[in-house]
């Protein structure tokens, strides 16, 4: 080749080269948007703590022994549940009046929720995540508190109590 058609050449091959790195750089920059964007819509908006179904029961801090209200070392109430196909663990739940209450619950198998009386305690509760709140109750006595989210053919007998005491 003379000189002039083997600059040509080159100067080809290098064109060549940076189009198949901008496809790359392209082709990241439109995986990194899909992965992210289907990660995040598989979360539940403003919650992102996990929990695993399956050793729900046997390990962590919703076993059986861990349910119910606990008053911790720093004097926090904190409230555990689990809800379940077609009820709740504890079916009855006692807290005090005008003290902040932190809510921790979750499901071990289909989306169940619950309110509280008409109070604004209100809350899904979704397998595989860990819903919570902190709200403080201005009266004592007793509320129901039914399961809000249709959970199957049991949905309508669905529901714990609450007591509040002074
Ligand atoms: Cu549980 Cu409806």
């Amino acid at each position: 080749l003379e000189p002039s058609h083997r600059s040509e050449a080159v100067a080809a091959g290098a064109e060549r080269r940076w189009a198949l790195i901008v496809v790359a750089i392209v082709g990241v920059l439109i995986a990194m948007m899909v992965f992210t964007g289907w990660h995040w819509a598989a979360m539940p908006p403003s919650r992102v703590e996990t929990v695993d179904v399956r050793t729900l029961h046997t390990q962590g801090e919703f076993v059986e022994a861990n349910l119910g209200t606990e008053v911790r070392p720093d004097g926090k109430i904190v409230v555990r549940l689990v809800a379940q196909q077609y009820s709740f663990q504890p079916q009855c739940i006692v807290v005090p009046v005008d003290t902040p209450v932190t809510f921790r619950g979750t499901s071990t198998d289909a989306i169940h929720g619950f309110v509280i009386g008409t109070t604004n305690a209100n809350t899904m509760l979704v397998p595989g995540f860990v819903s919570t709140f902190t709200t403080s109750f201005r009266k004592t006595g007793e509320s129901l508190m039914p399961c809000h989210e249709y959970c199957g053919t049991g949905h309508e007998a669905m529901w714990a109590r609450v007591q509040v005491l002074s």
